[in-house]
């Protein structure tokens, strides 16, 4: 059953941004919707997968029939990731992880102060969650995303050599009305021999689209 074809299978997706506190009331974060890794967890589901859906804060209701995981920081989406792979036969990394955050969050509310115009706060980088699974004794079937500007397919195999994956899906954030906090996407997708393009439409047409492709990377994958 072409419908079907991910039934019993166990798919992980990481959704939407990370918040890295500054102190009580302040953080970093960014404009990621998470509307992408939503569509994806939703189109899943429907397709048989057994789906959870590890989240940053998003604006989004959970899809029907998917388990979902609210996290806040990069660390928290780390160690939700990791602790679910024995259970894992597909990780999409969708979200969009601070690449950095404060050595120290302060405990309380960071005061303005008088007659001092500079204020340096000292960032660490965060662990890539998705090399730390796609390195992981438990592998399973890895797939990231890359957003892009320029010299896309050479940024993008860069990417999949890098962080371990078995495909990369990469958009071009340079292009009008794609991606980011957008209700459309265009993904060129690359494993390490094929290139898949998926043109301009919703995220839930790519979604399908996209896992279409995942699946039959799949089966090759086990197959082989
Ligand atoms: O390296 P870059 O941030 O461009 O890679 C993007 C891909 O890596 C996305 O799939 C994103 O979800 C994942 N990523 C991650 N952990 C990070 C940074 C990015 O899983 N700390």
């Amino acid at each position: 059953d072409k419908n079907s074809y991910f039934t019993g299978v166990n798919i992980t997706i990481t959704a939407g941004p990370t918040q890295e506190a500054l102190d009580p009331v302040r953080y970093i974060s960014n404009h990621s919707s998470g509307k992408m890794g939503f569509a994806l967890a939703e189109v899943a589901q429907k397709i048989g997968a057994n789906v959870t859906l590890i989240s940053g804060p998003v604006q989004l209701s959970t899809p029907n029939g998917v388990t979902r995981l609210n996290v806040t920081s990069a660390l928290e989406m780390h160690q939700a990731s990791l602790s679910g792979l024995k259970n894992c036969d597909i990780f999409i990394a969708c979200a969009a992880v601070a690449d950095y955050r404060a050595e120290t969050v302060a405990e309380q509310k960071m005061k303005k102060q008088p007659g001092i115009d500079e204020l340096t706060i000292k960032l660490v980088k965060n662990p890539d969650i998705i090399k730390d699974v796609s390195n992981h004794q438990n592998r399973p079937f890895c797939v990231a995303f890359a957003a892009e500007t320029q010299h896309l397919e050479v940024y993008a195999k860069d990417k999949l050599k890098r962080k371990n994956v078995d495909l990369i899906a990469a958009n071009d954030v340079a292009k009008n009305g794609q991606g980011f906090n957008s209700e459309k996407n265009a993904l060129s997708v690359f494993s390490s021999e094929e290139r898949f393009d998926i043109t301009l439409a919703d995220k839930k047409a790519v979604a399908s689209q996209l896992l279409k492709i995942i699946s039959q990377q799949y089966a090759l994958k086990n197959k082989g």
